[in-house]
Parts: C-alpha cells; sequence; structure tokens
C-alpha cells in the first residue's frame, strides 16, 4: 500500500480563495500588520511570505521592522498604537523576541481582537471553552487541510504528540471541538509507539527527525506530520528538511502529508483567513471591544 499524500498547496490556495470571498464582502480592506524585531533570517524569510500572502489575496499588509535593541517599552507603545487603530484587523508580533524582551507580556499586550496568532490567553479561554475567537494558524490550518482532502474526524481517535503551546495543546482543543477522542502525549511519554498505534488520525508535531517509524503506526491511519527539522543542507546549497515521521510510513498509512509542503502552506493560509475572521468580527461588533453581551458558551461532554 501507499498512502495518499496530502499536499498542502492546493488546500491552502482554496482557503486563500475563500478569504479573499469573504474579504470582498467587507466594507474595508482588512489589513495585516507583522512587527518583527532584528534580523534573524528564519524571521525574516516567514515574515515576508506572510506580507506577500496578504498583498496576494488583496489585503493591506505592513510589516514594522524595529531595530534588535527596541526596548519592551518601545515595543509595547507600537502595540497600543496599532490596537487603538480601526484600519488595523490583525496584529502579530513574529517570534522568537530578543532575549530583553518578555514575550509572555507583549503576546498579552496584543488586542485579543486583532490577535490573528490565537496567542493571547483570552483566545486561549475561548478555544478551551468553545467561544468563538481566533486560534493559532497551524492547528486551525491542520483542520482546514483534513477538511479538504475530506479526512474523517468526528468519532476518530486522535492522537497528538507533542504538547507546545502553538500546535500540540491547541489542536487538541479543535479536534475535540471536531468531536474526536484525542489523547495527547509527548517526547517524555514511555512507550509512544502503545498509544501511535491506536490511532485512526496522528498527528506528529515534537520537532525530533523520523521520530514515528512505520511500526508505530497503525495500518490505514491518516497521518498529518507538522514536523520541520534541518537535517543537512542538499548538493545544490538548499537546506535539507526532515519531517517528524519516516518516510517508510507511506507504505503502512492511508494518508500523509508531504514535508515540505504539506502543513507547512497552510499555516501562512490560515493566518490570511484569520486576519479576514477579525475584520469579520470587528465589523459585525463581534470583537470582545465592542460586545455587551458575553457569546453563549457551547456545551461539550
Ligand atoms: N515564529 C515561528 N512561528 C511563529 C508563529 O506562528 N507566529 C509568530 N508570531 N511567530 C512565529
Amino acid at each position: 500500500m501507499s498512502a495518499r499524500l496530502l499536499a498542502g498547496p492546493p488546500a491552502a490556495a482554496a482557503l486563500l480563495v475563500e478569504a479573499r470571498r469573504r474579504a470582498a464582502l467587507l466594507g474595508r480592506v482588512p489589513e495585516l500588520h507583522v512587527i518583527r524585531l532584528g534580523d534573524d533570517p528564519a524571521s525574516l524569510s516567514y515574515v515576508t511570505l506572510k506580507n506577500r500572502r496578504a498583498q496576494e489575496v488583496g489585503l493591506g499588509s505592513t510589516v514594522h521592522a524595529l531595530p534588535e535593541a527596541t526596548s519592551q517599552a518601545e515595543l509595547a507603545a507600537l502595540i497600543a498604537r496599532l490596537n487603538a487603530d480601526p484600519a488595523v484587523s490583525g496584529l502579530l508580533v513574529q517570534l522568537p523576541l530578543p532575549g530583553h524582551i518578555d514575550s509572555a507580556v507583549i503576546l498579552e499586550a496584543v488586542s485579543p481582537d486583532k490577535d490573528v496568532d490565537g496567542f493571547h490567553p483570552v483566545n486561549v479561554g475561548r478555544l478551551w471553552s468553545g467561544s468563538p475567537g481566533l486560534s493559532p494558524c497551524t492547528p486551525a490550518g491542520i483542520l482546514a487541510l483534513l477538511e479538504y482532502y475530506q479526512i474523517p474526524v468526528s468519532g476518530q481517535h486522535a492522537v497528538i504528540v507533542g504538547r507546545s503551546t502553538i500546535v500540540g495543546k491547541p489542536l487538541a482543543a479543535l479536534l475535540l471541538g471536531r468531536d474526536a477522542t484525542v489523547t495527547l502525549v509527548h517526547s517524555r511519554t514511555p512507550d509512544l509507539g502503545s498509544f501511535t498505534r491506536q490511532a485512526d488520525l496522528l498527528l506528529v508535531a515534537v520537532g525530533r527527525p523520523h521520530l514515528i517509524s512505520p511500526e508505530m503506526v497503525k495500518p490505514g491511519a491518516a497521518v498529518v506530520d507538522v514536523g520541520i527539522n534541518r537535517v543537512g543542507v542538499s548538493s545544490s546549497g538548499k537546506a535539507k528538511l526532515a519531517g517528524d515521521v519516516h518516510p517508510d510510513v507511506m507504505e503502512v498509512a492511508a494518508a500523509l502529508t508531504p514535508v515540505p509542503g504539506g502543513v507547512g502552506p497552510m499555516t501562512v493560509a490560515q493566518l490570511i483567513m484569520n486576519t479576514v475572521l477579525a475584520a469579520e468580527r470587528m465589523q459585525a461588533g463581534q470583537a470582545i471591544g465592542q460586545t455587551i453581551e458575553q457569546p453563549g458558551t457551547a456545551v461539550q461532554r
């Protein structure tokens, strides 16, 4: 057997088409603002990509490139100004931040209504309580990918490997919200294979190249590989990338996301969709800054 490949680009393109369609229905062009400090090459290339995708779908996009030595107070002042600017729909601060800045304080300074990364504790709380809000881009993008390829989620046993704040934990909340049975394991879980072999849907985000071998996968499972590990340099000088899932898993799984070209493109597409969602909520007066009544909490049993 050879797994069906769940390629990211067509699913990301579909999400971007939907974002463009919805943005065009709004009274004003949604604007994404990205703040970046210093000149870390990886951050620079991520931010460039975010900016380009936003412009491709007709969104406004501004990058605030600040010097590495920017103080926490200066950064907070810029965030406060952008929070208060009604033209700004989405705002994110590219991580990692330099060591003299307290990232937790900065992430909490971003208005939850504009927090297109979904990292603000208010949005984390909304996600876990089933209230509308903005969800982190990689996990939300994974759900969009599964939906695009019509991979069943409801009633399936989803096993997540990795407990990060950015991927593993929010992914668990989103999958629970779609009625999956969720098991969350991580790098310190003894006998990982005894858990991963139970998965109908196996999602791996630990950052260890080829951690998941074919023996750890149930035949016929759908496997989502979130890992992007640099494992050397190819003869053409490009970084060689490996996922967290061994390529031989292709022979056991029914479906598998490739690395690169799987989950990666979904993250940026979801960021664009989150910017449109934030603009829609602001226009409809549903952003929390404007809400009088709190939205009802969905009951999950
Ligand atoms: N750095 C690496 N990934 C991310 C992300 O998803 N959001 C932000 N803001 N910074 C990052």
